[in-house]
């Protein structure tokens, strides 16, 4: 199904809930982060808090409700509120900084797999968009929901909210997308490769690929600035032997698939994409907690901006944001 600029965009929610019988569910698969910040091995099962499952037909890991998981928090109210942090700031006004530099002017159809509660989605819509979100989970589409009830109804016009699982998004919302966003969701499902091979297929030759993912090898620096010696050495790995072909430490866990963005850009230029660029997010600001936006958070951006464009410094950063154009 193609997508239709003219249909209705008052944010109507379709409701793709229940996965296709043997299609693995996110629920059972969440990467959590543990509130120390400690190694990321963590696979636990997750349950919609006050989200009942769908009725029973069939088997029963169809049924599952199909969500979730939140970065830096333990639910959708957790992660509203880190996108309120100076953390969730920074990130937000970053990816859209880097964003602006690589898209077709507006008016064009931009899609937002796992949108959240809808923070690019706005801000896109404002800048004269039209933006698609796809979110399978229903508080975050309701979040999204609150905040188009404040925005002019010309922006709300512009948004329209699919809800349902990434890996399903062609037959949900069809294909021929000007850019295709991920931010944030490849931490949460088990393998990247499926959904990040339907982000290129989603997006129209010549078209934009934007995913921000962890950046696993340099996860140990918040720890460290936060001085949590214990944890940042389990992070760092044991130091190879002397002799070793490469100087440095091993991992001291596998990182998930996911969590590696030499992996992630790997899997998405294989599916038929060119990278534009990287950058880092927050390589001075991760380590601060929820602490607010301060008067200086516009000079905060600029210097987190300016670092997460270059070498050495984005490299450290926590999370890298690839930005690859569709070739084929
Ligand atoms: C950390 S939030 C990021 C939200 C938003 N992209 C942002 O950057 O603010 C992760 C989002 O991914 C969604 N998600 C998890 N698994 C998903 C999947 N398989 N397909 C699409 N979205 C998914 C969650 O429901 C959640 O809204």
């Amino acid at each position: 199904m193609q997508p239709s600029p003219t249909s209705d965009r008052r944010t109507p929610v379709f409701d793709h809930t229940v996965p296709p019988p043997g299609h693995p569910s996110a629920s059972s698969h969440e990467l959590r982060e543990p509130p120390s910040g400690g190694p990321q091995v963590h696979h636990a099962p997750a349950r919609v808090a006050g989200h009942r499952p769908e009725p029973s037909h069939g088997d029963p890991a169809a049924r599952e409700p199909r969500v979730l998981a939140v970065v830096d928090g333990s639910d959708t109210a957790d992660y509203v509120a880190h996108t309120a942090t100076l953390r969730g700031v920074i990130r937000q006004r970053l990816v859209t900084r880097a964003l602006i530099g690589h898209l077709p002017p507006a008016p064009a159809r931009l899609l937002d797999i796992g949108g959240g509660n809808g923070v690019q989605a706005l801000e896109f819509a404002r800048r004269g968009y039209n933006v698609t979100v796809c979110e399978p989970d229903p508080r975050m589409l309701a979040e999204t929901r609150r905040g188009l009830a404040d925005a002019p109804e010309s922006v709300r016009r512009r948004v329209e909210l699919v809800r349902g699982d990434g890996r399903d998004a062609v037959h949900l919302v069809g294909t021929g997308w000007d850019a295709t966003f991920c931010h944030g969701v490849i931490m949460f499902v088990p393998e990247p490769a499926p959904l990040l091979n339907v982000l290129v297929e989603l997006t129209r030759p010549g078209g934009i690929i934007s995913v921000v993912g962890k950046n696993g090898p340099a996860l140990a620096l918040r720890a460290g600035l936060q001085g949590r010696w214990r944890d940042t050495t389990a992070l760092l790995g044991e130091p190879r032997a002397v002799g070793a072909a490469r100087p440095g430490r091993q991992p001291a866990v596998q990182l998930p698939p996911g969590d590696d963005p030499a992996n992630v850009a790997a899997i998405l230029t294989a599916a038929g994409t060119r990278s534009l660029a990287w950058y880092g997010i927050r390589t001075f600001t991760d380590h601060l907690g929820g602490i607010p936006p301060g008067s200086d958070v516009d000079a905060v951006v600029d210097a987190e901006w300016a670092a997460g464009a270059r070498d050495p410094y984005r490299g450290i950063a926590r999370l890298i944001h690839h930005v690859h154009r569709r070739t084929g």
